[in-house]
């Protein structure tokens, strides 16, 4: 029987202060969890990662050249962000091959070189994959411009809604915006049509209208899988399909942000291009095909996609049913989206409570803090990077996935980067002024291994974004050979009480006590257990455990701390739980 089965709600608010209880699983030798429910995900950034021939940006023999890494934080699955041929206008995100590998990263050979070497460590390859849009280089477009047989509707085309008076150039179809600025729609002369791109202009959107394209997107899936990766991070799903006919106008969001301008994509909403039934329908058919291949040797292929839905409720349906299962999960970003400066034990509660009290029966949780499309969470909130280790606490021990981008195992911060050196496409539409309240450049920066010449990145001269300038301290030969503290250490006691049967089986209680201050869950499974403790906010506490969580025995040993906890407690000492003090913004993981 699904472990999951078990994670049924028991008990819900209590008073006013948020709380939640899962109960362990009951069973005395419950089924083991699947791979993919339990090894941590690491997100790897390929420009980033490694360096191995001194061009300035990272390749795959430098990712395989680091797999001791991934060995040592006990990670047992890696996300490649993409690999494939690409003219790299969004770094990646705009292919132009999907059965390929970009030069810049290697060749197939080093990729089946790669693969194999993590299978040899028993480390799962998860591809991202990108099915809404493909480069303006791909083949398919130009057969598309020519109106090809099969290709001519592959993309979006549609006529001019008329010409501009004074210039006779020709006017979009409609106000449609692209998500990275500007309008969503660009002009082909040859073709005396727009088609649409709803991110920049190099990266035109599929025509999912037409069966013909789901065909070939699930050719290249299938191309992979027959190279043997375990599953995809699937990009920007709600975006697969454009329709209804006709193409309305969007709408002007009421809740914009103020500092939205019409040229923004958050000025509007966008109800014809967002989030549209048929999308469901596509992505069953790449799940599918995953599961012809997990009911063959029984090693699940897994789906995991990224769909930014407004509501918990819409994000859920990316689930599926039991019958008819669509992703393994949704990727959850409610600790990015819902968590903002100033932020308590109450927020984060609401955001674990949430997740648990409305996700589906049967179905498994995950946790993440950062990708390449977001600000690093060791710079979201304060300079404080003890924040860290509370967040990787959260990520790697509240029950589900566990999501890490690279980086932060060791609080790597984003990077102040110029406007001269800014290349991410979003940054650079909006402008010299603007481009710091779009560019995703800062938490781009090549990874931090050591104190030599780029962090041990790279030979080169110029990396392709600049270093971090704190790189001298903060990288993973630093942190890990000091005497004291370090965030890296932190992560692999973490790592490792994540590969207990108490984090895999336990029950979970967790509580926002003292008026929302602190927050904390414990996880118990046969008597034996710990507990995750956080004061968030800029004062000591004063914590009586047992008072506010059951089951909590009178002693118990400290198994791991923030880094510069206060007061000064030394791992493996033992303390009483009933006056527990926590100084402000630290956090503590006591074993019973
Ligand atoms: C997703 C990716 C992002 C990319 C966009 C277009 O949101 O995470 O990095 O720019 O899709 O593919
Ligand atoms: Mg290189």
């Amino acid at each position: 029987m699904a472990v999951t089965k078990f994670l049924i709600l028991l008990a819900l608010t209590v008073g006013c202060t948020l709380a939640i209880k899962l109960p362990q699983n009951p069973e005395p030798n419950p089924e083991p969890l699947k791979w993919w429910q339990q090894e941590i995900i690491y997100q790897v950034y390929p420009r980033s990662h490694q360096d191995s021939d001194g061009d300035g940006v990272g390749d795959l023999a430098g990712i395989q050249s680091r797999l001791d890494h991934f060995t040592d934080l006990g990670v047992g699955a890696v996300w490649i962000s993409p690999i494939y041929k690409s003219p790299m206008k969004d770094f990646g995100y705009d292919i132009s091959n999907f059965t390929d590998i970009e030069p810049q990263f290697g060749t197939l050979e080093s990729f089946k070189n790669l693969s194999s070497a993590l299978k040899e460590r028993n480390i799962k390859l998860i591809m991202d994959f990108v099915p809404n849009h493909s480069s303006n280089e791909h083949p398919w477009f130009n057969m598309s411009i020519n109106r090809e047989e099969i290709y001519d509707d592959f993309y979006v085309w549609k006529d001019p809604s008329g010409v501009n008076s004074s210039t006779g150039e020709p006017l979009p179809p409609n106000n449609w915006i692209s998500v990275f600025g500007g309008s969503a729609w660009t002009y082909v002369e040859a073709r005396e049509q727009f088609y649409l791109h709803q991110f920049t202009p190099e990266q035109p959107d599929l025509n999912y209208e037409n069966p013909e394209v789901t065909k070939a997107i699930l050719a290249a899936i299938k191309f992979w899988l027959d190279l043997g990766v375990d599953g995809f991070r699937v990009d920007a799903v709600p975006h697969l399909f454009d329709k209804p006919r006709p193409l309305w106008t969007q709408p002007v969001d009421p809740n914009r942000p103020p500092t939205a301008l019409p040229s923004d994509w958050a000025y509007y909403q966008h109800l014809y291009t967002y989030n549209l039934p048929g999308v469901f329908e596509v992505l069953a058919k790449f799940r599918e095909l995953l599961d012809i291949y997990t009911w063959a040797d029984g090693i699940e292929r897994v789906m995991f996609v990224e769909a930014g839905v407004p509501t918990l409720d819409l994000l859920f349906e990316y689930y599926g049913t039991k019958e008819k299962p669509i992703a393994h999960f949704p990727f959850n970003f409610e600790f990015i989206n819902r968590v903002k400066s100033g932020f308590n034990g109450t927020n984060i509660a609401d955001v674990v409570d949430e997740w648990f009290t409305k996700m589906p029966e049967g179905m498994w949780a995950n946790w993440l803090v950062g990708n390449h499309d977001n600000n690093r969470v060791a710079s979201r909130f304060s300079p404080d990077t003890g924040i860290v280790d509370a967040f990787n606490a959260l990520v790697l021990l509240l029950p589900g996935n566990a999501v890490t981008y690279y980086g932060e195992e060791i609080g790597m911060k984003n990077a102040n980067i110029s406007w001269e050196d800014t290349v991410d496409p979003p940054g650079c539409s909006a402008g010299p002024d603007r481009y710091q309240q779009f560019s995703r450049d800062p938490e781009r920066t090549p990874m931090h291994w050591n104190d030599d010449k780029n962090a041990g990145f790279s030979t080169a001269n110029k990396t392709w974004l600049p270093m971090h300038p704190d790189y001298p301290e903060v990288n993973v030969e630093a942190q890990i050979n000091t005497t004291g503290a370090s965030h890296i250490k932190v992560y692999k006691q973490l790592s490792a009480l994540r590969a207990t049967d108490v984090w895999r089986y336990g029950s979970m209680e967790s509580q926002a006590p003292d008026g929302g201050a602190l927050f904390g869950f414990s996880r118990i499974y046969n008597g034996k257990g710990f507990i995750c403790l956080f004061n968030f906010v800029d004062e000591v506490k004063t914590i009586n455990i047992p008072q506010e969580f059951e089951d909590i025995p009178q002693n118990a040993t400290v198994y791991s701390t923030s880094v510069g906890f206060e007061p000064e407690t030394a791992i493996g000492s033992s303390v009483r739980t009933d006056n527990l003090v926590i100084g402000a913004r630290h956090s503590i993981i006591l074993e019973f």
